[in-house]
Formats: structure tokens, C-alpha cells, sequence
């Protein structure tokens, strides 16, 4: 309600957003939630809420009238087709070095995720998070939000046999040849479900190719585990297809928050004004970014440090695909949810996923998002010309990554006698670097906050999502970003309530 006066506003429904209106409804404080996306929970006309990867609609994207997939080309054609404009489930977010895949609705990222949940090995952690005491994440913070998410591994016996796996078997086969590490790797996919979808005695997910656009059954997104235990608190309201446009310091204390609310063509339909004690920005690393950006520079909280919008990085990621020989047929059949991993690390930088390419034909593809230790960090300023929050991050920058997965797949390549596709990014592009699906920093713990996420210059103000991450966790983030807003919300809920 416009007027209204709430104790805490958590800005965003993704995991950060998601833990610390949990944590503090279970404390006795009433949170009111803002979700610039859908709700998520209404069938559309072909009586599923999410749409296919293959046949992509309207929900598939965020107000866009074409979609821009990931993988853009097919045997050198371009797959791209135009869609009705929609507050769909994913964003391609485009500034003028990159486009961050983010998702958009009650859940955030893990409505359109992978949902491969891994911790990171535990020497890795100090580079990650230097300021944090990693005994106190690996024995309380990281098993706690393992637990909530509802983590879980595939059955080894099961993926040695199950044909929806052949090709995580051959990307196996393969990296051992190479003399890699091939290590599972965990994921929040309900594991029994995929096999009874292998019987076929339930409606598929998995195995019927869907990921990216959101997942009808089998997948436990925030939506089924933390977002299902605040709706049990009875003390949080969410409130979605609402956008915060700005915060300030009210006179006589708390904060002024604006909101727009949206049509789902993304039009305002009005404009409501709340009265927050505290207010946390959840809102992913690159809305949490922009707004603290936009609101430092145009004076709204001109008393934020100087780092804010700084140490934003890309985890680095890039994808490549290569070209089996018939003898490493890769199956027609491919579940979407990807069950491993090839680690390089150590050696050469590159932690690289095996993925899947799920077409419903054989392909004797072998596809892989990998996860580099790329150096590069950019930063986000406000354009006062157009009024936008750019993001200095160059093409270019892109290059230490390709060079740290090549460590492994130039190897694999020179075993298997094999070659990169160079048909899936383009016409005679071997990379996918344009992108990444895991933004990372903008207020980075203990720089542009203290060390538990209270932005520096104000009390009441924090910060409680991957903004918070200096641009890399060396493995996929949201495990990381679940933990770290866990032990920071217990911290804050001690000291400042
Ligand atoms: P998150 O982005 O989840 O949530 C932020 C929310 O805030 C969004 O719902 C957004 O709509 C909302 N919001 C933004 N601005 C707002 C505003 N002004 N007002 C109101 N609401 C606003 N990670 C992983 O660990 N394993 C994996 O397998 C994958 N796979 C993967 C695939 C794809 C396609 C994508 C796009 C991403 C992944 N990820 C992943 C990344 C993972 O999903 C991501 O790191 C987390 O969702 C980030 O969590 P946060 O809490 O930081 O924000």
C-alpha cells in the first residue's frame, strides 16, 4: 500500500532477498518483499506456468520482442525468433561489453537456473572472500544452506546407466583421457523425480529439455524450499511486478522508498511511496549495483562510499562446444540438468561444467560452461546523458578466460583428435563470450559495506546478495551467495534489531 510504513523492505526475491526475509520473519519482524517479476504461479494457455527451451514464448524473456538465446546459431543458422512483449522469466541484460543472463520473478535466478549447487573447496575460499572466517562457513553457513536449498548428488549407479546421461559419460570418458579430474557436481534437482521421468510414470523436466526458461516439476527452486518456508511465517508480503526506483533518508529517520508498479508489458501503472526502518538490496549483483550507483550519484545517498558500483566480475564464464567423432555419440535424449564437472583449477584456472545440448537429436556435441579464474573486474557509473547505469566491461576482457579453459580443451581436443564447433555463437565463432549467467560484486563485502553487508554511510541500509562477491566463487555462485547471506543475517538480526 502506498503510505504504508513497514519495519523491513527486502528489495529483489532471489537467494539473498529470500534469507533474510526468512531469517528476520522468524525473528518476529514483518518484511514486505518487492519483485520487479512475475509471481510465477498461474498456468498459461498450454497449462504450464513455464514455456520450453525449444519452443521459446513470451514468458520465456523480459520485455523483449525477439528472443536472444544463449546459444544463438544452429549449424550456422541463427535460431532467434520474435516473441510478444512479456515480463517473461529471463533477462538478457545487455551493456556495451557483456549480456548478463539474469532471472526475473518471485525467486530471482533460481527459477531460471541450472541449479548445480556447489560449494567451493575450501583452500579456494580466502581468495574468494578474504575478510570471511572460513571455519565458521564450512562447519555452520555453507551445511545450513545446503540444507534449506535442498541440495543433492545424482546416483552414481544410476548415471553409469541412464541414457539421458550419455553425454555426461562421454565428457567423463574424455576428460579422463586427458588425465582431468571429472567430479560430480551437486544440484537442487529432485534426483528421484528425473529417474521416475526416465520411467515416464510423471510429467517430464528435465527430460523434456526445459532449463533456462523455468522448470514445470522437477527442479527445487526458491520457490519450493525458502520462499515456501516465509510464506509459512504468515510475516512476509511479497509483492510482485513492483520495481523500486529509489531510496532516500527520510525526515525523521527511516527510509522513502518508490516503487512503480508494472503491467506486464512493463508499463507503470502506479506510483506508491513506503516508509522503511531498514531496507536490504537483494536485488541481484547488477540491480543492486545500479541502484546504489544511480542513488549515490544523483544524490538520493550521496553519503555512500566510494565503492560502491566497483569489483564487478563476469565469474568467468565462457561456453564452447566441440565435435565428437560417431563413436562419442552424445544421445538425443539429454537431461537438462548438468551433473558434472571437469577440474582444472588448480593447474590452469578453469573449472569447466559439462553441459547439455538438449535438441532432441544427436549432435555428437560436447558442450561446457566453464568457470575461470579471469582477473578482469569492471565497474558500474551513472550516464547522466541517458540516465542509465553503464558497465565498463570490454569484449576483450573476456580473452584470460578463453585461455584458462583452452588448458583443458586444447588437451582434450589434441587426445580425442577431435575440433571445436565453431556454429553455436555465430558464423565461425568458437566462444560464447559475450555473456555470462553469473554476475558477481558492485558493493562488495567489507569495502562498499562492513564486513556483514551494512553499507558504509548509513545505518539501516544493507546489502545481502551476490553484489556482495568480488567478481568470482571459482565454482557456480548461488551457494555461496545463500551462505554468505546467512551468516551476515544472523549477524544483523543480533546487532541491530
Ligand atoms: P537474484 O538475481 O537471484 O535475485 C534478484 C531479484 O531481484 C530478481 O528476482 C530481480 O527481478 C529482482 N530485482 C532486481 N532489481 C529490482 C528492483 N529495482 N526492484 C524490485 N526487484 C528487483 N548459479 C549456480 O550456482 N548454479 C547454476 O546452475 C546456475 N545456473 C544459472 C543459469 C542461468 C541461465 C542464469 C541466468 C544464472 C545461473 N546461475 C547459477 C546464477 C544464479 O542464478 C545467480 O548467481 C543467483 O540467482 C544470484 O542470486 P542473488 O540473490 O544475488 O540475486
Amino acid at each position: 500500500q502506498s503510505g504504508a510504513h513497514v519495519p523491513v523492505l527486502v528489495i529483489g526475491t532471489g537467494y539473498g532477498g529470500s534469507v533474510a526475509a526468512l531469517r528476520l520473519a522468524q525473528a518476529g519482524v514483518d518484511v514486505q518483499m518487492v519483485e520487479m517479476g512475475m509471481a510465477w504461479d498461474t498456468p498459461g494457455a498450454d497449462g504450464k506456468i513455464f514455456a520450453n527451451t525449444t519452443n521459446p514464448d513470451g514468458r520465456s524473456y523480459w520485455l523483449r520482442t525477439h528472443t536472444k538465446q544463449p546459444l544463438s546459431n544452429f549449424l550456422g543458422f541463427p535460431i532467434d525468433r520474435e516473441i510478444p512483449l512479456y515480463t517473461g522469466i529471463l533477462d538478457a541484460e545487455e551493456f556495451a561489453g557483456i549480456t548478463v543472463y539474469q532471472g526475473r520473478g518471485v525467486g530471482g535466478g533460481s527459477l531460471v537456473n541450472g541449479g548445480m549447487a556447489v560449494t567451493p573447496k575450501r583452500e579456494n575460499f580466502p581468495a574468494i572472500l578474504p575478510s570471511v572466517n572460513v571455519d565458521e562457513m564450512y562447519n555452520t553457513y555453507y551445511p545450513r544452506a545446503n540444507t534449506n536449498l535442498g541440495v543433492g548428488l545424482i546416483d552414481p549407479a544410476w548415471f553409469d546407466t541412464t541414457d539421458c546421461y550419455q553425454y555426461a559419460r562421454v565428457g567423463r570418458k574424455q576428460a579422463q583421457r586427458s588425465g582431468f579430474p571429472f567430479v560430480f557436481v551437486p544440484d537442487v534437482y529432485d534426483w528421484d523425480y528425473m529417474k521416475q521421468e526416465a520411467l515416464g510414470t510423471v510429467p517430464k523436466s528435465a527430460l523434456a529439455g526445459e532449463i533456462l526458461y523455468g522448470n514445470n516439476y522437477g527442479k527445487k527452486s526458491l520457490q519450493k524450499t525458502y520462499i515456501a518456508q516465509i510464506r509459512a511465517t504468515g510475516k512476509v508480503n511479497i509483492s510482485p511486478l513492483h520495481k523500486v526506483t529509489s531510496v532516500a533518508p527520510a525526515v525523521g529517520g527511516g527510509y522513502t522508498v518508490q516503487i512503480d508498479q508494472i503491467d506486464t508489458t512493463g508499463n507503470t501503472t502506479t506510483t506508491k511511496t513506503v516508509l522503511a526502518d531498514k531496507v536490504f538490496f537483494a536485488a541481484g549483483s547488477v540491480g543492486t549495483s545500479k541502484l546504489l550507483t544511480m542513488l549515490k550519484a544523483t544524490g538520493k545517498l550521496p553519503n555512500l562510499n566510494g565503492q560502491i558500483g566497483q569489483g564487478w566480475g563476469d565469474n568467468g564464464n565462457v561456453m564452447v562446444g566441440r565435435a565428437n567423432w560417431w563413436w562419442d555419440a552424445t544421445g538425443s535424449l539429454q537431461a537438462s540438468i548438468p551433473c558434472g564437472g571437469i577440474d582444472n583449477w588448480a593447474a590452469g584456472g578453469a573449472f569447466a561444467e559439462v553441459a547439455p545440448l538438449p535438441t532432441g537429436i544427436e549432435t555428437y556435441a560436447s558442450f561446457y560452461l566453464s568457470i575461470t579464474k579471469n582477473p578482469n573486474r569492471a565497474q558500474f557509473s551513472w550516464n547522466a546523458a541517458t540516465n542509465k547505469v553503464d558497465l565498463s566491461w570490454q569484449q576483450a576482457w573476456k580473452q584470460p578466460g578463453i585461455d584458462m579453459a583452452r588448458s583443458i580443451f586444447d588437451k582434450i581436443n589434441a587426445t580425442e583428435a577431435t575440433v571445436y564447433r565453431s556454429d553455436l555463437f555465430g558464423v565461425n565463432k568458437i566462444w560464447g563470450d559475450l555473456l555470462t549467467y553469473h554476475p558477481l560484486g558492485g558493493a562488495v563485502l567489507n569495502k562498499a559495506t562492513d564486513n556483514y553487508g551494512r553499507l558504509q554511510g548509513y545505518s539501516g541500509l544493507y546489502a545481502i546478495d551476490g553484489s556482495l562477491i568480488p567478481g568470482n566463487t571459482s565454482v557456480n555462485p548461488f551457494v555461496t551467495i545463500t551462505a554468505l547471506a546467512e551468516r551476515n543475517i544472523e549477524n544483523i538480526i543480533a546487532h541491530d534489531l
